[in-house]
């Protein structure tokens, strides 16, 4: 076995997996204001950038090759029903609205949830003590739809609610936006991996915790019928979240499914790689290339990662 691992250029002939720029998305989050930088403790090297900023930031990943990117709001207020997501002039829909008009090649996914939008944190509304279902599906259509509206060119629901992707197709064609694919979080596990987005976001749950509605992650068969039901409601990209500790996951959709399929490499996957390499315990640049290529061996098509602008350097 040895001979063909001899030099890198036989090792690359032989190379089977391969990681590429254009199937790579870039996490962003967009805040209010102007000139603003915040730099995220657990997130190294991302930040809430406003607008213009973003543009800042955008006009050297565009040149460095970054293809695609999903976009999160972090609003000025939150309210009980999250009239941030959906508000027509929301942050997210002007900075829709400025991207599309400077960057017409680019990618713009937007993440579609209530979460970061709402002062209880849920992602969707609360109704008594739980997160009412169907009442947050409408608010998750207008939020896809003002997206759309503003320029964006994929629509992504991350909230779990049961019935979001055909409340989200029937809208959307309602609204003579046929043509928007919708990429949807199918598989979602309840993961302490997202611990640094939420910090992030300022989305971590004033009371209870997401169990009600994201994935328990000892399930794998649950996670195929959540599939299933996604592809029946319509969604032409499936997705499976976090990506490293569900391989199986991504394996299992890979074979049953012929849709693109997304892996989302969370916050806590980064930050984990991005804390040892701070302290000299592994290297950051192999760590990071060895964990995109197993989440691509594992049959993704398309990775939602962090590292996506030092990967543009790297490759
Ligand atoms: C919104 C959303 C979350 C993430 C993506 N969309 C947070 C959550 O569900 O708590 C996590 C992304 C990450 O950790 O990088 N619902």
């Amino acid at each position: 076995m040895r001979r063909l691992r001899r030099t890198d250029s036989l090792r690359a002939l032989v190379r089977e997996t391969r990681l590429h720029l254009d199937d790579v998305v870039m996490p962003l989050f967009a805040c209010p204001g102007n000139r603003v930088v915040r730099p995220l403790e657990g997130l190294p090297a991302i930040a809430q950038r406003s607008v213009d900023e973003l543009v800042r930031e955008l006009d050297e990943c565009a040149t460095l090759g970054v293809s695609a990117v999903l976009l999160f709001g972090i609003p000025a207020e939150k309210d009980e029903s999250g009239s941030g997501a959906y508000d027509e002039d929301g942050v997210v829909q002007q900075a829709l609205r400025e991207l599309r008009r400077r960057f017409p090649e680019l990618l713009l996914l937007t993440d579609v949830c209530l979460c970061e939008y709402t002062s209880h944190g849920h992602c969707g509304v609360v109704v008594g003590d739980e997160v009412g279902n169907d009442e947050t599906l409408e608010l998750l259509a207008r939020t896809a739809i003002s997206h759309v509206e503003a320029g964006a060119d994929a629509v992504c629901p991350s909230d779990m609610m049961d019935g979001r992707v055909g409340a989200l197709r029937a809208a959307l064609d309602d609204a003579g936006l046929e043509a928007t694919p919708i990429v949807a979080y199918s598989a979602k596990y309840a993961s302490a991996f997202y611990g640094p987005f939420r910090e992030a976001a300022d989305s971590t749950p004033s009371f209870g915790d997401r169990r009600g509605y994201q994935m328990d992650a000892a399930n794998l068969r649950e996670a195929l019928r959540e599939c299933e039901l996604d592809v029946a409601e319509g969604a032409d990209v499936l997705m499976v979240k976090p990506a490293l500790p569900n391989l199986d996951v991504i394996r299992a959709v890979r074979e049953r499914f012929d849709l693109p399929l997304a892996a989302y490499n969370v916050s806590g996957e980064y930050a984990m790689v991005k804390a040892a390499a701070a302290r000299g315990w592994l290297d950051e640049r192999q760590a990071a290339l060895e964990s995109l290529t197993a989440i691509k061996r594992a049959g993704a098509d398309i990775i939602i990662s962090y590292w996506t602008k030092e990967l543009a350097g790297w490759l």
